[in-house]
């Protein structure tokens, strides 16, 4: 029960990665601010405040932020774990639009999250955020040049905000997933189930596996607790060791 009496946001929770860390914060006791573009796949409950925004538009974000200090008067624990992905291309063949899209919910939606729920939390002089960046911020070949770009500059956004927020306190980190079956990765596991090839999935990881939404909200909740009290500004991958190693073929005994 490491977050009783402490209010959390989480984005990007009607799914995934984001619907599993808000199942582990309300299980660890938090009151749990689900956020999403829509609310029909949020439960709501006696933990839960389920609320609609697009985290790319910065005036929502302000909006939403103020409506959960008028309820509880504080917030806590901030999880900014919305994310979204476009079908990768060459970077000679990439339209403009995607950039605006993905960088605008990814990064953007990000920074309007820290700046907004920072502002609360310096006043709080106290306050833990924890961003989902990716194992594709870390290296390439993981979503595209877009998505990418997008994660190495939420891993960058962890670090900076670490640096402009751990003067009051306030502790910024990132988890860095790797492939984790989800309604992002849907595609891909379905592509794989079809053939039979599921176990293909993990084969570049040192676990030898994928890996599934709780094993991420482990890593967030963890971040996000008293128990990573001396940890700001790191970015730590949670992805059965698929970055511990460049893992070239022929390379290994
Ligand atoms: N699944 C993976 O393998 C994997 C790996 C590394 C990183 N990630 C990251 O994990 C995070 C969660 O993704 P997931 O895999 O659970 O995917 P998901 O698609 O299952 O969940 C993402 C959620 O974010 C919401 N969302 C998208 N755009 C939004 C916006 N503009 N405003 C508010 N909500 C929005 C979606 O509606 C959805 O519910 C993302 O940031 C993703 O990039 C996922």
């Amino acid at each position: 029960m490491r977050f009783t009496d402490k209010i959390a946001i989480v984005t990007g929770a009607a799914s995934g990665i984001g619907a599993a860390t808000a199942k582990r914060l309300a299980s660890e006791g938090a009151s749990v601010v689900l956020v999403d573009l829509s609310t029909s796949a949020l439960p709501e409950g006696d933990t839960h405040l389920a609320l609609t925004c697009d985290i790319a538009d910065e005036a929502a974000v302000e909006t939403l932020v103020a409506q959960v200090v008028d309820k509880y008067g504080r917030i806590d624990i901030l999880c900014n774990n919305a994310g979204v992905i476009c079908s990768a291309a060459p970077i000679t063949e990439i339209d403009s639009s995607d950039w605006q899209k993905v960088m605008g919910v990814n990064l953007f939606g990000c920074a309007h999250f820290i700046k907004h729920v920072g502002r609360i939390m310096i006043a709080q002089k106290s306050g833990a955020i924890v961003n989902t960046a990716s194992v594709a911020g870390i290296r390439s070949g993981a979503g595209g040049n877009i998505y990418s770009a997008s994660k190495a500059g939420v891993i960058n956004l962890t670090k900076t905000s670490a640096c402009d927020l751990g003067g009051y306190g306030i502790r910024v980190n990132a988890v860095c997933p790797g492939l984790i079956e989800t309604g992002m990765t849907k595609p891909v596991f379905d592509y794989a189930r079809g053939k039979g090839i599921t176990e293909r999935l993990g084969e570049r990881c040192e676990l030898r596996r994928y890996g599934n939404p709780s094993e991420i909200a482990a890593a967030i909740a963890f971040l996000a607790s008293d128990d990573a009290s001396y940890i700001t500004g790191q970015a730590l991958a949670v992805d059965g060791g698929n970055t511990a190693s460049l893992n070239l073929p022929g390379m290994k005994y």
